[in-house]
């Protein structure tokens, strides 16, 4: 199929690389120059194993990236649009990039084509976007197919789908979105055909179902500190029922990243719009918003509450492993409270840390935040380990080293990755999330 892809966000990059490697003809639209630029070299700007290696496989041949919209839009059989859809202050999704595109479209198509939106739109705007083109008479059908891959694991959710959803009023261009996945659906994924609003409002109930198993998790966490039980216990306990399934209920820091956050806040707004209360959706948002703030708490159990002159050493920035995405990252929340509570932070990440520096430029450059090459150097008389993002890199630290380089043994494992017994054993002060049963932790707990 010749197609185009507007938006070389995650969504656009990883759909545009993978459909070429199936052999379609891919036309990239990007609009940024310096993306524009580092595609062309072959250079993908954001963090994503493999993804690369990909691009060059198949760059300038199946696949072309391009800043041009007239010839990115003149006659592709499919326009796959990717284009970035962030939050308002209000929680609504600001659409103003897809109605920018819809303009361009009226201006370069020449031949009918599908409209594919496969960046996460407030419900109801796909039939809106219809009206729209129909009224101008322009022949374009346009269709809802939500991308429901994760960062870090793109290539493989994206050549993998569990499911793909195509939410189309019109035959004709559902069955040629489908034709589309042929080459990803033939073993086991399944295509479920709906309206397009219903894939929209889709999209937005598998990530708000997915942050409230986190939010639930990490509420029962906090009580279980309480009643003397440890959550990882619980976790276990319950996730071997296979109606409840072992994934999404990992008690942690708080969900953070680029989708959990603003499709929460979206369907909010929609239910106010409908002057709907939602209290339940409320309630997953003000427990997220909690469970980075328990950091806080947590640090200062361990610390006491004066930071000023202590040291602390951070391990992981982005919101989780194997991304560079410090979007809504509760390591955030403790950084910049360590900083304004006049702490010297050292942290090590292995791919976060530019996105970091260019944040927090201030506190680079005087040294007050030290971004350290690799996750040892953090540690040097450090009077606290945050562990924050669970990368692999700090899965099985050597604890001696460890004990040796802290000026304090004393370990906030926000991602209960530790087995708090060793740690202990050894001589470390240990806090986990929701790990009430351990004797640190009551001590602790009744000490802060
Ligand atoms: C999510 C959806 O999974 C994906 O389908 C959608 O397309 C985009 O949003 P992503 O944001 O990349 O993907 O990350 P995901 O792996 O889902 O994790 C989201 C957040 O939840 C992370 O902050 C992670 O640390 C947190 N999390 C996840 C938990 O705290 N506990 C868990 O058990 C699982």
């Amino acid at each position: 199929m010749r197609l185009t892809v507007v938006g070389a966000g995650y969504v656009g990059l990883v759909s545009a690389c993978c459909l070429a490697e199936m052999g379609n003809q891919v036309c990239l639209l990007e609009h940024n120059p310096a993306r524009l630029q580092a595609l062309q070299q072959g250079r993908v700007p954001i963090y994503e194993p493999g993804l690369e290696a990909l691009l060059q496989q198949v760059l300038n041949r199946q696949l072309q990236v391009t800043g041009n919209v007239s010839l990115a839009l003149n006659e592709p059989e499919l326009i796959l649009v990717a284009v970035g859809t962030p939050s308002q202050a209000d929680g609504n999704v600001d659409l103003s990039q897809l109605w920018q595109l819809a303009e361009a479209v009226q201006e370069h198509l020449r031949h009918p084509t599908v409209l594919v939106l496969k960046s996460t739109v407030a419900v109801g705007t796909g039939d809106a976007l219809q009206a729209w083109f129909e009224q101008r008479a322009i022949p374009v059908q346009v269709v809802n197919n939500p991308e429901f891959l994760k960062e870090g694991a793109a290539l493989e959710d994206f050549r993998r789908p569990q499911r793909i959803l195509i939410g189309a009023e019109d035959a004709a261009a559902a069955a040629i979105v489908e034709r589309l996945y042929v080459p990803f659906t033939r073993n086991q994924a399944r295509v479920l055909h709906m309206r397009r609003r219903e894939a929209e409002f889709s999209k937005y109930a598998a990530n708000a179902f997915l942050a409230s198993r986190i939010s639930f998790m990490n509420e029962l966490a906090e009580l279980a500190e309480h009643v003397q039980v440890d959550i990882e216990a619980v976790r276990q306990g319950i996730g071997s029922d296979q109606r409840i399934g072992r994934h999404f209920i990992y008690a942690g820091c708080g969900y953070g990243g680029s989708c959990f956050p603003k499709d929460l806040r979206a369907l909010s707004h929609l239910g106010r719009s409908q002057g709907l209360p939602l209290p339940l959706l409320s309630a997953i948002e003000q427990r997220n918003e909690r469970q980075k703030q328990r950091l806080i708490d947590k640090l200062e159990a361990l610390l006491g509450s004066h930071w000023y002159g202590k040291r602390v050493a951070l391990w992981g920035l982005a919101f989780k492993p194997d991304t560079d995405d410090i979007r809504e990252a509760p390591a955030l929340v403790l950084l910049r409270a360590l900083l304004a509570r006049g702490a010297t932070v050292q942290a090590h990440d292995p791919a976060a840390m530019p996105a970091v520096a260019e944040r927090f430029p201030e506190a680079v450059a005087s040294g007050q935040l030290q971004l350290c090459n690799e996750p040892y150097a953090a540690l040097e008389n450090a009077h606290a380990l945050c562990l924050l993002t669970e990368w692999k890199l700090f899965r099985e630290p050597d604890w001696l080293r460890v004990m040796q380089l802290l000026a304090e043994p004393r370990v906030l494992d926000g991602r209960n990755q530790y087995d708090p017994g060793q740690l202990a054993t050894m001589g470390f002060v240990y806090l986990g999330i929701g790990r009430g049963g351990l004797a640190s932790e009551r001590r602790n707990r009744a000490a802060a």
